[in-house]
């Protein structure tokens, strides 16, 4: 195979390889938005190999699933994608004589990295989240002969970041950027802590780098990403850590760069500075995706997310009180151990207060190795279900009542792509809304003003306007 061969031959032979050898690489991304820059990247690193992105699984030469731990659910759709591979990499064989190299990413291939290779022997890679820089060594180690499998779950002291290439292909206008890995909090039913490991915040030196390289290649709006991207303290070169409050405010000053997100946040991490920002930075878009998981002080407290839900309701009150339009979003578990009914009216109590313009909420799902797995007041299934379902109710309703109450609205859209249907764009408002609108693909890339006419429980439907018109 093509890396084995060129490993340690000079940069000028590889580039001549690529020319001549150009494969294909198809990676299926599960999970959060780390993951889907993690899968960006590994693209990135596997490009000098000679991989090209394409998006079908048959006719690739290499198959990555980038996974996700989170709930039971997530984890099990791996080995039924396994099962479908396997026959892939056959047939291939079998009708080609084409070797397929399959590869587990993510956060499955970190937790359960022998399991894999024993349910699923023909996997020739696993790489953990903190490894994939390391794919092509890996991929040079395969012997295809041998049918050796290659693991590598390590926690490396070398950073990723340090080795993931400058180059990369565009992103679209808009785009992530993990500032942060990692978490240190702990949470009692959560994996994130084992299958990513500590918390680690990048320099701001690089994060400017790679901000400043997206928007020369046509990224309008950046995500910065972490699991706890508001705990973030990169090392600046004053050999002072900066916040991500003052990251977002210099990040505001790249050319180019017009619209800033970021998430996830934790409520204790909402500094006041962080709040500010929403105030004073116009860049910053009036939207956060604030997870609390439960409305009662005693679930929180046994899931160990160390606030009470005032301490929450706080940090609402002041990000309102500065920016009064911010839309709200959360993630809520219903069925945690121990959950009562009083408990669990609590949440819809505090989803009440607080209104949120969109919403996730998830049953329990016992996760191995984390301290909630095992209590022995475990919420049956059809309780979780019930609270789900009225959960669910609640915030769907309160999503199309804020989508209603932007009706009429003109607001600014990033022109993302096409839309469904036949001469319609797509793109998100400030409030993170999808807005679909009649508009032409020169649009990608820009920001456009649309009143916004018609809500929909998921989505808007817009019209552009002449503001000159419109004022
Ligand atoms: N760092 C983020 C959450 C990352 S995980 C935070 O602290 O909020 C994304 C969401 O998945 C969580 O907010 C939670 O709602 C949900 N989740 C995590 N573990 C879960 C589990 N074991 N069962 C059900 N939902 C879970
Ligand atoms: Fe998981 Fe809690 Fe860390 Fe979020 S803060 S990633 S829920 S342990
Ligand atoms: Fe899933 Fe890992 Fe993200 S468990 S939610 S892919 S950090």
């Amino acid at each position: 195979m093509l890396p084995g061969g060129t490993r340690g031959l000079g940069f000028a032979l590889l580039k001549c390889d690529i020319a001549l050898l150009t494969k294909k690489l198809f990676i299926k991304t599960y999970g959060c938005q780390m993951n889907v820059y993690d899968s960006d990247r590994m693209t990135d690193v596997l490009a000098p190999l000679g991989y090209a992105p394409t998006d079908m699984a048959d006719g690739a030469d290499m198959v990555i699933l980038n996974t996700c731990h989170i709930r039971e659910k997530a984890s099990e759709k791996v080995f039924s994608e396994l099962g479908r591979l396997r026959q892939l990499k056959e047939r291939a064989a079998d009708q080609q004589g084409r070797q397929v190299t399959i590869a587990v990413a993510g956060c499955v291939a970190q937790a359960e990295g022998e399991e894999i290779t024993r349910r699923a022997p023909w996997v020739d890679i696993v790489v953990g989240p903190q490894t994939y820089h390391r794919l092509p060594e890996l991929v040079g180690k395969i012997d295809p002969a041998s049918r050796n499998r290659i693991i590598d779950t390590d926690f490396p002291e070398e950073v990723k970041f340090d080795f993931l290439p400058g180059e990369h292909a565009p992103r679209g206008p808009a785009a992530f950027l993990s500032v942060q890995e990692g978490c240190d909090k702990f949470c009692a039913f959560c994996v994130v802590p084992y299958t990513r490991g500590a918390e680690f915040s990048r320099p701001v030196r690089t994060v400017l780098e790679e901000a400043k390289r997206l928007v020369a290649s046509g990224t309008r709006e950046l995500t910065l990403l972490g699991q706890n991207v508001n705990a973030y303290h990169g090392a600046h070169d004053s050999g002072k850590d900066w916040t991500l409050g003052r990251l977002i405010r210099a990040l505001a000053e790249v050319d180019g760069l017009e619209r800033i997100r970021y998430t996830t946040s934790h409520p204790l991490d909402m500094d006041d500075e962080l709040i500010a920002v929403h105030g004073d930075v116009p860049q910053l878009m009036p939207y956060l995706h604030l997870p609390i998981q439960s409305g009662s002080n005693h679930v929180l407290q046994e899931m160990n997310r160390r606030h009470t839900s005032d301490v929450y309701l706080a940090v609402i009150d002041k990000l309102r009180a500065i920016r009064p339009d911010i839309a709200m979003s959360g993630d809520f578990i219903v069925g945690f151990p121990g959950e009562s009914d009083a408990d669990f009216a609590e949440t819809l109590a505090l989803v009440s207060k607080v209104g949120y313009a969109s919403a996730y909420s998830f049953k329990y799902s016992p996760r191995p190795g984390t301290p909630a797995a095992t209590s022995e007041i475990q919420v049956p299934e059809s309780v979780k279900s019930e609270r789900l379902e009225s959960l669910q109710q609640l915030l769907n309703a309160q999503q199309f009542a804020f989508n209603k109450g932007t009706e009429g609205k003109i607001v600014d859209v990033l022109v993302e792509r096409a839309g469904g249907r036949d001469g319609q764009m797509a793109g998100r408002s400030p409030y993170m809304q999808a807005v679909n609108f009649i508009g032409n693909p020169d649009q990608i890339g820009q920001i456009v003003p649309c009143r916004l006419s018609e809500a929909r429980q998921n989505s808007m439907t817009g019209d552009i306007v002449n503001l000159k018109g419109a004022a």
